[in-house]
């Protein structure tokens, strides 16, 4: 079929094969331009495989550390005449570049949050790898199925205690209108803990450890984020920040149950992205457009597979982990860089409608987004007929 984008709002509804490939492979050839990581991971489980932090995570693992990686995601596959969404089509690419090179690679798509999939990954690693050194975290769901009383939570995006109020950005049409935003109620805060805090990825390495398929002094990191003063009230202080806090608590009681084995666990402090998960928060987009301008003219602007990179390189498998004093490993420190925050800062009090286009890089945004679908490679002619019909080779 020919597939062209199809935006509603904040999603594509489609995604390209071709593009996603291209998205992959270009991950793929920076990872090995970069060279071998010392003493990098084996047998690695990535939990959110399919785009995005995980995505990268097991491309790194792979292609900068030829690891054997099961992935772990939740995708709709493709039907005739109907695209599969893009990390569907990011996994057919990785598995079948990481099979050219010998790797084991295979996938799991299913409902992370279910004791069924878990089931099946562990079976899987008995079956093929026996055990796992390292376990990537990296969900990011909008709900969450509870595994035993089946009870539906829904995660949402608002200030706690006090109405937020400020610039956002229509990323399409350029338009810096203002967003209000009304406080969440306390279930609300408990249904967004429930989703995005650490009580699943505690469940994973409880169900992982009982089963005996962690190695000895085996890794395991989720990601988090803090970011700046003007999305505070909106996200670290919100709802999802709450979520955050009990994410990185959980790090600390799950490397606690993993001292008998010298496992331990981390949480990394990401830099903020353009990913499917981000562009569904309000002010975020603003604020990235913001930040690319200034890490662009900095020359530290990185995307996902550098984030990452640079996590397992000089964090994560660098000898000792280097932490703040919540523990946590930032690798969003050039993000957080006083001189990027204050020319960002800076910006956000000038930028409107009418100046965007120049002080922000709403451009970048906007490639980043269609990119992430598969769209806007000018190697590729998206008029051409594509096989939408793919399938993970497993
Ligand atoms: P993403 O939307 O690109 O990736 C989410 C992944 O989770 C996908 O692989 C998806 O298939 C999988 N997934 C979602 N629900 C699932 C389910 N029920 N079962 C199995 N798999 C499921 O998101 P992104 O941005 O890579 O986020 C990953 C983590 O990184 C999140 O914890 C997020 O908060 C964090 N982070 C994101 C930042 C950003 O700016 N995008 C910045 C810092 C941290
Ligand atoms: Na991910």
């Amino acid at each position: 079929m020919i597939i062209k984008p199809r935006v509603r709002g904040f999603i594509c509804l489609t995604a390209h094969p071709e593009g996603c490939e291209k998205n992959v492979t270009n991950q793929i050839d920076f990872t090995k331009s970069k060279g071998e990581i010392a003493d990098g991971p084996k047998n690695v489980l990535v939990i959110g495989a399919s785009t995005g932090f995980g995505l990268a995570s097991r491309i790194v693992s792979a292609f900068g550390s030829d690891s054997s990686t099961i992935g772990v995601f939740f995708e709709k596959p493709p039907m005739e005449g109907k695209p599969a969404t893009p990390g569907w089509y990011n996994t057919v690419a990785f598995e079948k570049e990481a099979h050219a090179k010998g790797l084991y690679a295979k996938s799991i798509n299913g409902d992370a949050f279910s004791n069924e999939i878990k089931q099946k990954t562990i079976d899987l690693i008995k079956s093929d790898l026996k055990k796992i050194d390292l376990v990537i975290y990296s969900l990011a769901s909008p709900r969450k199925v509870h595994p035993d009383t089946q009870q539906v939570y829904n995660s949402v995006i608002k200030p706690i205690g006090k109405t937020f109020e400020n610039k956002t950005v229509d990323f399409h049409s350029g338009t810096v209108s203002n967003v209000v935003i009304e406080p969440c109620t306390e279930e609300e805060v408990n249904n967004t803990i429930e989703v995005m805090g650490g009580d699943d990825w505690e469940r994973w390495i409880d169900v992982l450890k009982k089963e005996d398929v962690l190695s000895p002094e085996c890794l395991t990191v989720a990601y988090s984020y803090v970011g700046p003063e003007v999305t505070t009230p909106i996200y670290r202080n919100g709802s999802i920040g709450r979520a955050k806090d009990h994410l990185e608590q959980s790090a600390f009681k799950i490397s606690e149950k993993l001292k008998d084995i010298d496992g331990k666990a981390y949480v990394s402090v990401n830099k903020a992205l353009v990913t499917q998960a981000s562009s569904a928060i309000p002010v975020i987009p603003l604020y990235i457009s913001l930040l690319y301008k200034a890490m662009k003219e900095e020359g530290v602007h990185e995307g996902c597979i550098e984030q990452i990179y640079r996590l397992f390189e000089t964090k994560l498998f660098s000898g000792e982990i280097p932490t703040d004093e919540k523990g946590r490993i930032r690798i969003d420190d050039w993000e957080m860089r006083p001189d990027i925050q204050e020319k960002v800062s800076q910006l956000w009090d000038k930028v409107t409608t009418e100046n965007i286009g120049e002080i922000a890089d709403l451009e970048g945004y906007r490639n980043d987004f269609f990119k992430l679908f598969g769209f806007g490679y000018d190697s590729i002619d998206y008029d051409v007929e594509v096989n939408e019909l793919q399938e993970i080779p497993g």
